[in-house]
């Protein structure tokens, strides 16, 4: 059997989704190839849109596309709200980080410094000014950063607005894995799926998170160089009569390691995240557990009255530099959305349209141009234009 699109879609988490709904809206028939559309990393994730907060040293490129994807992120909700029918959970609400002690106290000047130096705006607290932004933080904060510009959303809510909003601008879904990529006289044509059903197509959009490496066909010059990074997360509830019980997205390095709570309007509670290097392993492990809970109530003592309603690990699709991989390949045909390793959701907006511009014809616009595949290809396959420079030196762990 075999189905034909201008533009097949292998993946159908956020990424996907929101490639296929914008190059839909361009007038291209679209396909996506996924089991389960909607699901993915966005499962696990907690939603910040921490483009401010999540700042790390070497990642100047990156945060101007951050910072162009946060941007777009108003506009975003209320276009796709529109076309859904469905709310995302968009909440401005600003994010405070806070210090525990004085070596994390002089980790958030650092940050604080770094900000300042990158024109980004955030307010330094005192430890009492914290707590009377946040009275249930811990009276031992000693002091802290307010950032009124760094917002959340909630993925999963994001997740299911984007495949109703891919549904109604007509885009189709083949409900299984993609298992190879076609490849006829070195060009993308399709992709086979593990039931033999074979889906052609003029593009091929590879968007497949941390497996994106992993689908046969592709040749090895252009084959994603991404890799799972583990990522456990809680979801607590907080009580109607605990509410307010934060008003905004509280994050912090508690002894050298990191934690954050993202409160939802609906009293959710996401308490994240652990960062680790274990392959494709997605257990929920009594030490991830042990250490989020351990950080969280150092953090705010009263989080241990809440239920808690849930524990999932996921895999963030980490790339060499951090930064994704966005448009074309060296094989014509095939491009790759993939890579955003902690910033999937805060990307999500400024990738659809980087991608449908790249589908429809046009060029990447510029706010994402280093970020092309092509500054991983191998010497011989990269155009002297296309050959960018890396755009950030790696780093572990998320502030
Ligand atoms: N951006 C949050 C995380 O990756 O844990």
């Amino acid at each position: 059997m075999s189905r034909t699109s201008d533009v097949l879609v292998v993946g159908g988490g956020i990424i996907g989704l929101v490639t296929a709904w914008r190059a839909a809206q361009k007038g291209l028939r679209v396909a996506v190839a996924d089991p389960r559309p909607g699901g993915g990393a966005a499962r696990v994730a907690a939603g910040m849109l921490a483009a401010v907060t999540e700042l790390h040293y070497g990642e100047e490129t990156l945060l101007g596309l951050n910072l162009a994807s946060a941007e777009r992120y108003p506009a975003f909700v209320a276009e796709l709200e529109a076309a859904s029918g469905q709310e995302t959970g968009y909440r401005a609400c600003g994010t405070l980080a806070v210090a525990l002690d004085t070596d994390d106290r002089a980790h958030l000047r650092e940050l604080h410094a770094l900000q300042r130096r990158s024109g980004l705006e955030s307010q330094w607290l005192t430890g009492r000014e914290c707590r009377r932004l946040e009275p249930m933080l811990a009276p031992g904060v000693r002091g802290g950063l307010r950032v009124d510009g760094d917002h959340q959303v909630d993925p999963r809510r994001l997740a299911a607005a984007l495949l109703t909003a891919c549904e109604r601008a007509g885009v189709a879904w083949h409900h299984g894995w993609a298992q190879s990529l076609s490849v006829v006289r070195e060009r993308a044509t399709g992709a086979v799926l593990a039931d033999g059903t074979e889906l052609t197509a003029d593009q091929v959009v590879l968007a497949a998170g941390s497996l994106s490496g992993r689908l046969a066909g592709v040749p090895q010059d252009v084959l994603p160089p991404v890799r799972p990074v583990k990522g456990q997360v809680l979801r607590l509830t907080v009580p109607r009569a605990y509410a307010p019980f934060l008003n905004r997205t509280v994050r912090a390095v508690v002894r050298g390691s990191h934690v954050y709570l993202v409160p939802r309007e609906n009293g959710e509670l996401v308490v994240g995240a652990t960062s680790e290097e274990l392959g494709w392993d997605t257990t929920v492990t009594a030490g991830g557990v042990y250490e989020l809970l351990r950080d969280a109530h150092e953090l705010v003592p009263g989080i241990t009255e809440l239920p808690l309603t849930e524990t999932l690990a996921g895999l963030r699709p980490g790339s060499p530099d951090n930064a994704p991989l966005l448009g074309p390949t060296a094989l014509p045909g095939l491009h790759l959305a993939t890579g955003h390793y902690r910033n999937g959701v805060l990307l999500t907006p400024v990738t659809g349209d980087a991608m449908a511009a790249v589908l429809a014809g046009g060029e990447l616009p510029d706010v994402a141009r280093p970020f092309s595949p092509l500054r991983f290809a191998p010497a011989s396959t990269a155009s002297p234009s296309a050959a960018v420079p890396p755009v950030c030196v790696p780093q572990e762990q998320p502030v």
